[in-house]
């Protein structure tokens, strides 16, 4: 057999999580869910849960990862038997992820051509937006130029693909989203807006906000996904686990804090302090923001570097999503990573034309009164994700011990954080666990 291949250091191991971490969740939700919970409150709920629970889960993953050298299926299997199915619901919340992000990748793509060829005009007129992702054949277009850009980096492999592609674009990210973010702080009536997102408000706390920063958590550190357990996989046997998750975690939350600071002063800006103008997903990111932009002026260079950045957020996202889905399939079946990724690259396309008409021609296509879409999103986000935690907490904490957790974190480390990992793992993450998966059931249908 192979050798597994490796990340060829810890920042190459580092700058791909985080690449994966980084992603739309960053760009088009905290911002919003900052302003609307409180401010800098909903800000340092959202830290004290990243270095805790977030801290705690991640830490299994990689571990699991790193010890048995094994995509999520095989990781659970090999340390117990009875156990494959949990690795089973983490790829397949990775597969339904998948072509859903690809439709709006593709959006993504569509918006940075549309600015940096000076079409920006169009794309502030009110029905843009609406008529591109309703019109049939346009979206899934760029749909799939998003699926093969992707495709092209897993099909590499993990050295000389997905760390040489974060190597490059996450620092590119980074200057961008500084670039933008001082830019939009510069606009007269910005410190209005910094003030409305980062001053905690405490009238603002609500049980609804703590379980709100409790979920992004989740969904912006991509864990019960299998994706960290994949990347797990490839890092080396000394490199050491704690820090690195530390690393990812300042990474994460320091690009969502500095979106923040991109997009909240300068919608106040515009919409004269307006809060409402700060509504969360596409409207936000592809009809407010446009107009922003043009209205601020320099609209192709700025709205071109906006774009830019989150389609570099979103596609290493996709990248680790795909990884997750391809090296599970070559671990199980035994296949060839390119039979795997041709494979991964069919389904997402496939599976991402419903998603993308759903929009627009099969609009009246709904189930539990969802597009197909948001259906997808809800199934993975809002179900199948913290029932994969919650079994992966029960899995670790009762059934097979802490110990294994703990022995292979060792092996290169100290573990700082052991005692708290352990009283997190085994009783504070389940009961938080299961409050958000009742409070997004009861959202949905309530
Ligand atoms: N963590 C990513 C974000 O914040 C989201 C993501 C979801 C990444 C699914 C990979 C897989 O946007």
């Amino acid at each position: 057999m192979n050798e597994r291949s490796e990340f060829s250091n810890k920042i190459g191991f580092v700058l791909a999580a985080a690449g994966s971490a980084v992603g739309l969740g960053n760009i088009w939700r905290f911002p919003y869910l900052a302003a609307k919970y409180g401010g800098g409150l909903f800000v340092l709920i959202y830290i004290f849960f990243v270095l805790t629970f977030g801290f705690t889960i991640m830490m299994t993953e990689i571990v699991l990862g790193r010890k048995t050298r094994l995509s999520p299926i095989g990781a659970y299997k090999a340390i117990n038997k009875k156990y494959s199915f949990i690795g089973i619901i983490a790829v397949v919340v990775a597969g339904l992820i998948l072509p859903y992000y690809s439709v709006i990748g593709g959006w993504v793509i569509k918006y940075f051509v549309t600015f940096i060829t000076g079409g920006y005009i169009s794309a502030t007129n009110d029905n843009f937006f609406i008529d591109f992702i309703s019109s049939p054949v346009e979206p899934i277009i760029w749909q799939i130029i998003f699926v093969l850009m992707t495709a092209i980096v897993v099909l590499r492999g993990v050295k000389d693909g997905i760390e040489k592609a974060n190597k490059v674009l996450m620092p590119t990210l980074i200057i961008l989203t500084l670039g933008v973010g001082i830019y939009s702080m510069s606009l007269p009536g910005a410190i209005e807006g910094l003030k409305y997102y980062l001053i905690p408000d405490f009238s603002r706390f609500s049980i609804e906000g703590v379980l709100a920063a409790l979920g992004q958590m989740f969904y912006s550190l991509s864990l019960s996904m299998g994706i960290m357990i994949t990347y797990g996989s490839y890092l080396k046997q000394n490199d050491d686990i704690e820090k690195s998750v530390r690393q990812i975690e300042i990474f994460d939350s320091g690009i969502a804090i500095l979106a923040g600071f991109m997009i909240v002063p300068a919608v106040f800006a515009f919409s004269g302090g307006n809060e409402q103008a700060l509504s969360a997903g596409p409207g936000l990111m592809f009809i407010t923001l446009p107009k922003v932009f043009h209205s601020m002026g320099l609209s192709t260079i700025v709205g071109s570097a906006f774009f830019l950045l989150v389609l570099l957020a979103a596609v290493t996202s996709a990248i680790s999503l795909m990884e997750a889905v391809v090296s599970s399939l070559c671990d199980k079946y035994k296949i060839a990573r390119n039979k795997a990724v041709a494979l991964t690259t069919v389904f997402m396309i496939v599976m991402g034309v419903p998603s993308s008409l759903g929009n627009g021609i099969w609009s009246n296509f709904k189930i539990l009164n969802l597009n197909f879409l948001d259906l997808m999103d809800f199934i993975t986000n809002a179900v199948l994700m913290p029932i994969g935690a919650l079994l992966t907490c029960i899995f670790i904490g009762f059934v097979v011990g802490t110990k294994v957790i703990s022995d292979e974190v060792k092996l290169s480390s100290d573990f700082k954080k052991e005692k708290m990992f352990n009283i997190m793992i085994k009783y504070i993450a389940p009961i938080f666990i299961i409050a958000i998966l009742l409070s997004s059931i009861l959202s949905t249908f309530g």
